[in-house]
């Protein structure tokens, strides 16, 4: 018989596996629900025999007592800045240099990585266990952060090697702790709701999270790793940073997928520029691209000069930020009734993209930043980040710009505006708002929820103003002839938006949730619910300790999926959406269909696949495939020696997949 203490060997090592192939090499072999399955297991063999938990078990990331403050770590390897090259010819000076220190007329290989824009840590491993996790501070010594460190789900606390390479007795890996750019939105988007300070960029929020005393708030933060060097190393031993870099890889640690090996100056520029080109597409923020030299014996003939090696440089790229002038401050009414204002801006181009508005989040936001209305401020934008007032150009002031106060009345249906006790954001008491309805069948209708193809915001605005819908169940409804009488609306596209509605009645369960526009359902946690409640019966009537039951599903989304349900209108939808042939079925109903409303485009050739056999699966898959880029396309899917599409693929920032990633999305 298998020993309680194998089992549970038996299922670390197997969620660590997963680990590994999901963040490192970003290519799962198993689904959610399964991953879910095994760490439960675990769990509950663990509760069974509390003896057996080890602090380095999957299940043992959050749990510690606060701290009362963080001691200090001296790192035993200086941890080094980088100087920066602001230019091609720049680039070119270092390589200049670094022959010449050399003393060689040799072309120097080198290793361009992204430069992410986080926060520097160490990670000490020992005999394959996290044992230590530091940051940088002032390079020689900083603050033992090892218990928020843990709560990562993509930093290892167990080495698991892949390859050929052994566990090192001691290895300290340096890396990046970074939020990606979606989640720094929407944790700021939280915090403005909650009136708490926003964070002003994905790097304070990545940072101020690593620096909490309180593990479990850095626990719900977004926060992910890059590793990209070493310090002090034994037991193994690597000769270039490439050969590190791809040794870090196989012992389970992540490692960005974009690091490029060049033999050359001319093709380490092009190697950062390439980084350049494809840096709006990126998840998370980078603000250049780090050059170093690849061998280890040439970087340690190279040194250091003034806590700067010689043997590296970052490729600084331009900052998305402009200057323009804030013309008028308005308020936009959500989908919750939250109003936002929003900053109109003399239109400017940042890094590319025409910015004319500016969210302002809230009120205590413009108060702290002192934004009035014929200000002269700096925008910024990154990734696809709303852009942002980064701050006032106060010397720019004249006396006449004007200071906003927020309305006591919703600007669009006129009715009064609270602000409730424990809350930054004001909100429009009126039932009947048409904003509010305008903005939810928008969401409703969009491409990730019900994704009724054609029914655009000035064909919502129409349908809302002349009564022809109140809540979302009433567009099944809409007979033919009414679209027709529309506006702009001709017999074949009346005919089409009637064709897509009734395609959407079978979106499935997960979508239906997310697009009811719950507050804090999103389409993550429309996922969850479905797997593990699966049906609208069960969710709707679910107590708030079988929600908070759930993994992931915490007190503030429960206590909101019970409000949702708990009003009887919200009932009379369902039952409407139901009577009308809205399919309530979970995903698994209409995985044929998961594709729907997506276009595909292929370039370069695929291992696995003809173009026209992937192209066939895309659209047995409810999917499109198109032989040209547009803003239309949602996947580029690029497989060996890919053409032009990819170029502007990346120039209008759509995703791009590779054929692993195609594969695990059929
Ligand atoms: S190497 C040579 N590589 O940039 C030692 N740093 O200005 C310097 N950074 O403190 C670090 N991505 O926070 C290196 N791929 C990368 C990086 C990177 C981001 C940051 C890191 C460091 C700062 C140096």
């Amino acid at each position: 018989m298998i020993s309680n203490v194998d089992k549970i060997e038996d299922l670390r090592n197997k969620i660590r596996y997963h680990n590994y192939r999901y963040y490192v090499l970003d290519d799962p072999e198993i689904s959610d629900a399964e991953y879910d399955r095994l760490l439960r297991k675990l769990e509950s063999l663990e509760k069974s025999h509390p003896e057996l938990i080890t602090p380095y078990s999957p299940t043992q990331r959050v749990g510690a007592e606060p701290l009362k403050e963080f001691t200090q770590v001296t790192h035993s390897v200086p941890m080094l800045s980088l100087s920066n090259a602001m230019s091609e010819s720049e680039m070119r000076d270092f390589d200049e240099r670094v022959r010449k220190f050399l003393k060689t007329a040799d072309e120097i290989e080198y290793v361009v990585e992204p430069k992410l824009d986080g926060l520097a840590i160490e990670l000490i491993y020992e005999n394959g266990t996290f044992i230590l996790g530091a940051t940088r501070g002032d390079g020689v010594i900083g603050e033992d952060v090892t218990q928020n460190l843990k709560t990562i789900k993509s930093l290892p606390l167990v080495l698991i090697p892949q390859g050929q390479l052994p566990v090192p007795h001691r290895i300290e890996v340096r890396g990046e702790i970074i939020i990606g750019t979606k989640e720094f939105e929407e944790l700021n988007r939280k915090r403005a709701e909650s009136g708490e300070h926003l964070f002003a960029n994905p790097r304070n929020a990545a940072a101020g999270s690593v620096r909490q005393l309180d593990q479990r708030i850095t626990a719900q933060r977004p926060l992910d790793i890059y590793c990209y060097g070493i310090g002090v190393v034994e037991g193994i031993t690597f000769s270039t940073q490439w050969e590190m870099l791809q040794g870090l890889k196989s012992l389970g640690l992540r490692v960005n997928p974009y690091i490029k090996q060049c033999k050359t100056i001319d093709e380490t520029i092009s190697a950062c520029l390439g980084i350049e080109s494809i840096r709006e597409t990126l998840p998370y923020e980078i603000d250049g691209a780090v050059i170093k030299v690849n061998s280890f014996s040439l970087q340690s003939q190279l040194g250091t000069i003034s806590k700067s090696p010689r043997w590296a440089i970052a490729f600084k790229f331009i900052p998305h930020q402009e200057t323009t002038v804030i013309k008028d401050i308005q308020v936009q009414v959500g989908r919750t009734g939250a109003l936002t204002p929003v900053a109109i801006l003399e239109s400017v181009k940042v890094g590319g993209v025409t910015v004319s508005h500016a969210t302002l989040h809230n009120q205590d936001e413009i108060d702290r930043k002192d934004i009035r209305t014929g200000d002269t401020v700096i925008v910024q934008r990154a990734g696809d980040v709303i852009p942002q007032v980064v701050k006032v150009i106060t010397s720019k002031r004249t006396g006449k710009e004007r200071k906003f106060v927020m309305p006591s009345c919703c600007p669009v249906c006129g009715s009064e505006v609270l602000r409730s006790r424990d809350e930054a954001v004001y909100r429009c008491t009126g039932l009947q708002c048409p904003a509010k309805l305008k903005e939810s069948i928008k969401h409703f209708a969009s491409k990730r929820a019900m994704n009724i193809d054609g029914l655009g915001d000035k064909l919502v605005d129409q349908i809302v103003e002349k009564k022809l819908v109140k809540n979302v169940s009433n567009l099944y409804y809409v007979p033919h002839h009414k679209w027709r009488e529309l506006e702009r609306m001709a017999d074949k596209s009346a005919r089409n938006i009637v064709d897509a509605i009734e395609k959407s009645k079978k979106a499935g369960l997960e979508r239906l949730l997310f697009a009811l526009g719950i507050r804090h359902v999103g389409e993550h946690i429309a996922k969850v619910l479905v797997d593990s409640l699966k049906t609208v019966d069960v969710i709707k009537t679910a107590s708030k300790e079988k929600l908070i039951g759930i993994n992931e599903i915490g007190p503030e989304v429960a206590e909101s999926i019970i409000q949702f349900f708990r009003q009887e209108t919200n009932w009379s939808v369902l039952e409407k959406l139901k009577a009308v042939g809205v399919s309530f079925n979970p995903k698994e109903f209409t995985e044929g269909n998961k594709f729907a409303g997506k276009t595909f485009v292929f370039t370069g050739s695929l291992k696995e696949f003809t173009r026209d056999e992937a192209e066939k699966i895309v659209e047995s898959l409810g999917g499109k495939s198109s032989s040209s880029v547009s803003s239309k396309t949602d996947f580029v899917v690029a497989g060996e020696e890919p053409g032009s599409k990819l170029d502007k693929a990346k120039n209008l920032g759509i995703t791009i997949i590779n054929e692993t990633k195609f594969k695990n999305m059929i």
